[in-house]
């Protein structure tokens, strides 16, 4: 691949941190700099002591023309130099990435300058691992990788070969033209959503009966986090207003915990205004009980009640707010059904005066919880049939439609 015909004027303003760690395949590092610079990017060099043994900070510093951080305390001009770099950076890319350094970034661990940058940093997270394939398929970096994942962390996978220990598999860093073109593609992703604000609501919302009891929907929040992790990714600033769940947000979004129905409105409201984009994927619950007691309610002697929960209808928040809003907005809204998904859909986009409808199937193991999703995106005089695919790379999609409605 020839990277240099990828030389975009967008991309000469932009500043790649290149993170280097203790690992043979360091000396690739110089060439990614090479890769990057041919493209127009400016690139600074973070490394580790580790790093050190593999390469000099003399080799980037001549490469990249710029002061190389190996030590937390090295820059006399720049006393909190991390946050310095952190704030510089519009992608900090790792490469290569021992597992010992994915495992300090998973857990917040900062003892070094590029760890401790990392964890500074709101900018978006690439890394490119490299180590023994035993390391790579140990379950403690499976799940260190999953949960760095999961924050919207974008990982370029090793590649399986001849590794620097002799042995075969999975482990070897990804090719250098690789590295850059993701690295390029990152970057150039990274400006669609500049300057734009997006809400997301999302998960599950829950309407307490008594202190201990309540009704709720099933959501583990997935899709609302894939948008959130997605926007982040294209520059937006991105809110989300979540009920309880379990998946974490992508380091930079804003989320507001809310529980209720009532305290998701009250919290969507308050950044609705602002926003250029608002994506309601929360599974609100319908109903609430009229009242919720404020002590456990008692089989024995409040029977009665718990087996008639009267119930009082909630706010439709997309449907609130759509009513509210302003040119320049874009309102998304989701229908998952089981049945009549597209009928259904159509009607919701008239209903509740959204601009897009994401529509899909759920019930019988479909939907809740899964990483993929199938999905029909509808519109006022279209409707797009999107196959089945992960819950990142949906939501992409519809932030591609979203903003072409903006
Ligand atoms: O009416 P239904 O719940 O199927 O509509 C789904 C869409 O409406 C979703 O975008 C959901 O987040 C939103 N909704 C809402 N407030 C409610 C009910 C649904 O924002 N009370």
């Amino acid at each position: 691949m020839n990277v240099s015909a990828n030389i975009s004027t967008s991309l000469a303003a932009k500043t790649v941190l290149l993170g280097v760690t203790g690992c043979v395949a360091a000396y690739k590092s110089a060439e990614i700099v090479r890769g990057l610079q041919k493209a127009g990017v400016r690139v600074k060099v973070v490394m580790t002591e580790h790093a050190g043994e593999f390469i000099g900070a003399t080799t980037f510093r001549a490469l990249t023309r710029e002061p190389v951080a190996m030590r937390l305390f090295d820059e006399p001009g720049d006393a909190i130099h991390h946050i310095s770099l952190a704030k510089e950076a519009d992608l900090f890319l790792i490469a290569p990435c021992t597992a010992n350094v994915m495992a300090k970034i998973a857990w917040g661990i900062a003892d070094d300058i590029l760890t401790t940058t990392a964890l500074a940093t709101t900018a978006p997270l690439l890394i490119a691992p490299a180590m023994n394939v035993g390391m790579y398929e140990n379950p403690a970096t499976v799940e260190n990788m999953k949960m760095l994942a999961d924050r919207g962390v974008q990982f370029i996978e090793a590649d399986e070969g001849y590794l620097a220990c002799g042995d075969v598999g999975k482990g070897r860093l990804a090719e250098v033209d690789v590295i850059v073109a993701r690295t390029l593609e990152a970057l150039e992703v990274t400006c669609d959503l500049a300057g734009k604000r997006v809400m997301i609501t999302a998960g599950p919302t829950v309407e307490a009966i008594d202190p201990v009891r309540c009704i709720t929907n099933h959501s583990s929040g997935k899709m609302g986090y894939a948008l959130a992790g997605a926007a982040l990714r294209r520059g937006a600033q991105v809110t989300i207003l979540s009920g309880p769940v379990s998946v974490s947000a992508a380091q930079g979004v804003t989320v507001v915990p809310v529980t209720s129905a009532s305290d998701m409105l009250e919290a969507a409201r308050a950044c609705f205004g602002e926003a250029d984009i608002a994506i309601f994927a929360a599974a609100v619950c319908d109903m609430r009980p009229v009242a919720s007691a404020t002590s456990k309610l008692k089989k024995e002697t409040a029977g009665e009640s718990l087996r008639t929960i009267e119930l009082v209808e909630n706010p439709d928040i997309l449907a609130t707010l759509a009513a509210e809003k302003q040119k320049g907005q874009v309102v998304v809204g989701f229908a998952a059904e089981t049945d009549e998904v597209l009928a259904n859909g159509k009607k919701k986009l008239a209903s509740k005066k959204a601009d897009l409808i994401v529509a899909n199937h759920v019930g019988n193991g479909i939907g809740f919880g899964q990483d993929a999703n199938k999905a029909w995106l509808i519109k006022a005089n279209e409707v797009i049939d999107v196959p089945e695919m992960p819950k990142d790379d949906l939501a992409d999609i519809i932030l591609n439609h979203a903003l072409e409605l903006l």
